[in-house]
């Protein structure tokens, strides 16, 4: 495995997509120990501080069709939360799609990016963000994010955390890629899935609406009952699913 490493870089994400335009192969890792243009979700940032984080991004080239590359993001969350129970201990679950929660604080956020031609994908970036050995958060952070350090009063070795979520992504990798949807990593993916068994409020633009979580679908869709009895597939992409309390 190719591995790239920086002291400090703008985004580990924003390195990775040049590296892939070069033409760094399948599987490439990128790691940083602070980001200066630390990206999340929905062009937000990511607080990148040196010292107790993990910025990590890789490079996928997956021979599967564009449509299906937004279960990749499961597949990552699935995969770093198998990697922090191998090494820590710790049960982080999923807040779905793809953020990593203990006690319902985030403890992990992943941005995947594609590039893609009509059908058939480039590349795929999948950029994991760990709160470690983080001490503290922001007053406006707090509220909603912890570390490992925050939850156990313990210290974790980065590295071996790096290494288990490549190795568990590499696997998952293969399952996923074996059948195209998530039909064998769904039980553990929805035994890890917070939200499931749980009222949510699903936020649609301006429309927002109450519903019961189920569970994902092969397709990575959370499943949940309308109040007049009907289950909808939700597709990550257009909705946002809130607890009814708080961030989760
Ligand atoms: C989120 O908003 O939850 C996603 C956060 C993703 C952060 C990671 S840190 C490594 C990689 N590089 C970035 O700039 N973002 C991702």
């Amino acid at each position: 495995m190719k591995t790239f490493y920086y002291e400090e870089t703008d985004s580990t994400n924003i390195r990775a997509r040049e590296l892939a335009r070069e033409g760094q192969p399948h599987g490439t890792l990128i790691v940083a120990d602070a980001q200066t243009e630390g990206r999340g979700r929905q062009g937000r940032t990511w607080q990148s501080p040196a010292g107790g984080s993990i910025y990590m991004s890789v490079i996928l080239r997956p021979e599967i069709p564009a449509s299906k590359a937004c279960m990749l993001t499961l597949v990552a969350a699935l995969s770093t939360a198998e990697a922090i129970k191998e090494c820590t201990g710790i049960d982080a679950g999923i807040k779905w799609p793809n953020d990593l929660v203990i006690n319902g604080k985030k403890v992990v956020g992943i941005l995947t990016e594609m590039s893609a031609g009509t059908d058939k994908i480039d590349y795929v970036v999948i950029g994991v963000g760990i709160n470690v050995n983080v001490e503290g958060f922001s007053v406006e952070l707090k509220k909603t994010a912890t570390s490992l350090k925050i939850e156990t009063g313990l210290s974790f070795d980065r590295k071996t955390l790096i290494r288990a979520v490549m190795k568990r992504l590499e696997h998952n990798y293969k399952i996923f890629t074996e059948t195209l949807n998530l039909k064998n990593l769904q039980e553990k993916y929805n035994s890890l899935l917070i939200n499931k068994d749980r009222q949510v409020k699903i936020l649609c633009g301006p429309r927002s609406y109450e519903a019961y979580a189920l569970g994902i679908n092969q397709k990575g869709e959370l499943l949940v009952r309308k109040e007049d009895n009907t289950v909808e597939a939700i597709y990550a992409g257009e909705v946002s699913v809130r607890g009814l309390y708080g961030y989760v």
